[in-house]
């Protein structure tokens, strides 16, 4: 069993290659969040590991997988051949983009898919309701069922101003303020734990960097378990946790306010 290297009542975390460290664990997680390695920059750790979807597969039957158009095209046959299904996509959508090439399209989104295994309906899915930013049509509504969407007629119901979440959530990159050179901002890790963890529900980031994820659990009350194969990262995750209850409870940095009134 590998020893931890750093936890607490909710959150743990380990250093070493997920590959090696996931199966000796024996967990059954609600879900794994990742944020692999893309493979596309010259970073010393962006080398995509080759078996981990496979390994992913094997704890959980819901993941979420931060990555791009191009890794995911290459790497699709992967994600099949674990057993893995794709639901949905989401895009988070940055203030601002990195790595800008002058002969393509400033990129300034990432993308995140929802894969699952077994039955659709064996899984947790909740997803978010958030204000709606258009003004109220009244208390009660009649709206119109598409006939594409398998119910042709009209229905009431009870307006209350929340609508479903939308598929492009825009939420500030941490910018000047990461710890980790592809650090996610809490403002849209948030979202994907809630939609498919349910609360006091298990998920494991198997590349856990800073620890954002680890972070957003325990703040929407979750547990987490972290895998890092660099000490380096470990060690800033570490202490961010160590300190994250004081941010996230008494003194919220203006950065945390940004991006959670973004998510
Ligand atoms: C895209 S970054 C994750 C950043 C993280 N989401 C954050 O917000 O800080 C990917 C991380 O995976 C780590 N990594 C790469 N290969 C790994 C492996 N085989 N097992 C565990 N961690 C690995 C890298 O060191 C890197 O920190």
């Amino acid at each position: 069993m590998p020893e931890p290297y750093w936890s607490d009542d909710t959150v743990t975390l380990y250093v070493g290659d997920m590959r090696e460290v996931l199966p000796a664990l024996d967990v059954a997680a609600d879900l794994v969040l990742a944020d692999p390695p893309y493979g596309e920059t010259s970073l010393k750790w962006d080398r995509w590991p080759d078996g981990w979807v496979k390994v992913a597969a094997e704890v959980s039957r819901s993941l979420w997988c931060f990555g791009s158009m191009r890794m995911f095209l290459l790497h699709r046959d992967e994600f099949e051949a674990a057993g893995w299904k794709l639901s949905q996509d989401i895009v988070w959508e940055k203030h601002n983009g990195s790595g800008f090439q002058k002969d393509r399209f400033k990129r300034v989104h990432e993308t995140a898919t929802h894969w699952y295994r077994g039955q659709w309906r064996d899984l947790h899915t909740s997803v978010p309701r958030v204000p709606s930013t258009r003004p109220r049509g009244g208390d009660v509504l009649t709206g119109r069922q598409a006939a594409h969407m398998g119910a042709i007629g009209t229905r009431s119901y009870v307006d209350d101003g929340m609508r479903l979440m939308r598929t492009v959530i825009p939420v500030r990159s941490m910018h000047h303020n990461a710890s980790h050179p592809t650090e996610k901002p809490i403002g849209i890790l948030t979202p994907l734990l809630e939609y498919a963890c349910p609360p006091a529900g298990l998920v494991v980031d198997p590349f856990a960097g800073s620890g954002s994820t680890l972070e957003a659990a325990r703040l929407s009350g979750r547990r987490a378990i972290g895998i890092e194969a660099d000490e380096k990262y470990a060690e800033k995750a570490a202490r961010r946790l160590s300190q994250a209850p004081l941010i996230g409870v008494a003194a919220p940095t203006r950065d945390e306010e940004e991006t959670r009134g973004n998510a």
